[in-house]
């Protein structure tokens, strides 16, 4: 209290939750037992359950220690460089669709994620439609904004995507909406949109003039990069406008270090330009610019084809030691009530399993498994030392 009898400023402050995903980071650190199992926050694992920087990254990084000759501010774009170096990689052969998508570099794709909702809310959008369960950030940007969640369901319960409840929320959003989806290897479920399917949202949005919001935080870790960015490609070959959200965090192993972009897909050169003008004002009073050490050695990597190489390859053995263990999980059949085999034929880092939050708690107690209380799961947690171990907790455990 102050001499006047008021609260202090910082007494109208309630206490705040910490990051349910995050504090599992710490939970697990401080569990002394030598056979716990990290299944939490989604990082890649290596069979020996490691993290490790990528080589290509490291050669990148060493580069840029020896040839950088400058710290000197860019701008709130960032480096441009970096940006359109990942454009082909994204939107395929004709990257900027004859001048009319044009990027800008973000702190990490939680930036390009707010970066885009922020953007949408200034074009007087009031209402974003997501599918459900989804990143819980995403619900959290929504509100810190002050957008309207509009939730439809993600799923069906025998693990394939629902079109019907996407279709009906793009032909639902009307002019003061947007509809957010997930690129591919979706969070946290695992099931994407099949082509077939992406090609009726392509449709849906085309006929409708919804606008739509694409998060690829996964791209190369589900099929492969180019089938992880087809869906993409099709909703912006048929619509005038959109956004995208873009994350190298994962796809280059660069998670503390904050690298991704923002893409606007804009009707004509006149749009984008005023659409990016807003954007950086955005930017610059939200971060000024983004941190630039990640991305250049991004830039480096893709300029260079024995980098990419390495690049390419390092990917495509993090993809192979997933789907590796979704084999291992779908060939298991089952534990206890959960049946594992649709783990088999979804993408990417994570999957939803239907246990209870009690189950979980469990999990995490008894058998030292610590999991999202959603039930997500990060596959690359497993390996074939402790996959065993899991199957036989959750049977134990979801009976
Ligand atoms: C996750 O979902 O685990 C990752 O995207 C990390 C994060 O920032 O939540």
């Amino acid at each position: 209290m102050t001499r006047h009898g008021a609260r202090m400023m910082l007494e109208r402050l309630n206490a705040q939750a910490p990051d349910a995903l995050l504090a599992l980071i710490r939970l697990y650190g401080a569990d002394p037992r030598e056979d716990k199992i990290d299944l939490g926050v989604g990082v890649y694992r290596t069979e020996e359950g490691d993290t490790p920087v990528f080589a290509a990254i490291k050669a990148a990084e060493q580069r840029l220690v020896d040839e950088q000759d400058s710290k000197s501010y860019l701008g709130p774009e960032g480096d441009m460089g970096f940006v359109n170096a990942l454009m082909p990689y994204i939107f395929g052969g004709d990257p900027t669709m004859g001048g009319r998508i044009s990027g800008m570099q973000t702190p990490g794709g939680t930036g390009a994620v707010r970066l885009a909702l922020a953007l949408a809310q200034k074009a007087a959008v009031k209402r974003v439609h997501m599918g459900v369960p989804s990143w819980p950030n995403h619900a959290q940007i929504l509100a810190d904004l002050g957008l309207e969640l509009v939730p439809f369901d993600h799923a069906r319960g025998d693990g394939t995507a629902d079109l019907d409840a996407v279709l009906g929320a793009i032909r639902e959003a009307g002019e003061d909406g947007a509809v957010l989806l997930h690129g591919c290897c979706h969070n946290p479920t695992g099931i994407d949109y099949t082509p077939d399917q992406w090609a009726a949202i392509a449709e849906a949005f085309a006929e409708t003039g919804t606008f739509p919001i694409i998060d690829v935080a996964y791209q190369g870790l589900g099929q492969g990069l180019e089938d992880d960015a087809a869906g993409l490609r099709m909703v912006l070959a048929k619509v005038p406008e959109a956004f995208v959200a873009y994350s190298c965090d994962k796809n280059f192993g660069q998670y503390r270090d904050r690298v991704g972009a923002f893409y606007i897909l804009g009707a004509s050169s006149d749009a984008l330009e005023t659409a990016f003008s807003n954007a950086n004002a955005l930017a610059r009073a939200c971060w000024s610019m983004p941190p630039d050490h990640g991305g250049a050695a991004v830039r480096i990597i893709l300029r260079d084809p024995d980098l990419k190489k390495q690049w390419l390859a390092e990917l495509d053995t993090m993809r192979a030691r997933m789907r590796q263990v979704r084999d291992a999980l779908a060939e298991a059949g089952s534990a206890g009530r959960i049946d594992l085999t649709p783990l088999g034929s979804q993408n990417g880092l994570f999957a939803t399993l239907p246990v209870t939050k009690d189950e979980v708690a469990r999990l995490r107690e008894e058998h030292g498994i610590y999991m999202a209380a959603s039930g997500r799961i990060n596959i690359a947690g497993l390996t074939t030392a402790n996959l065993p171990k899991f199957i036989a907790a959750l049977a134990a455990v979801a009976q």
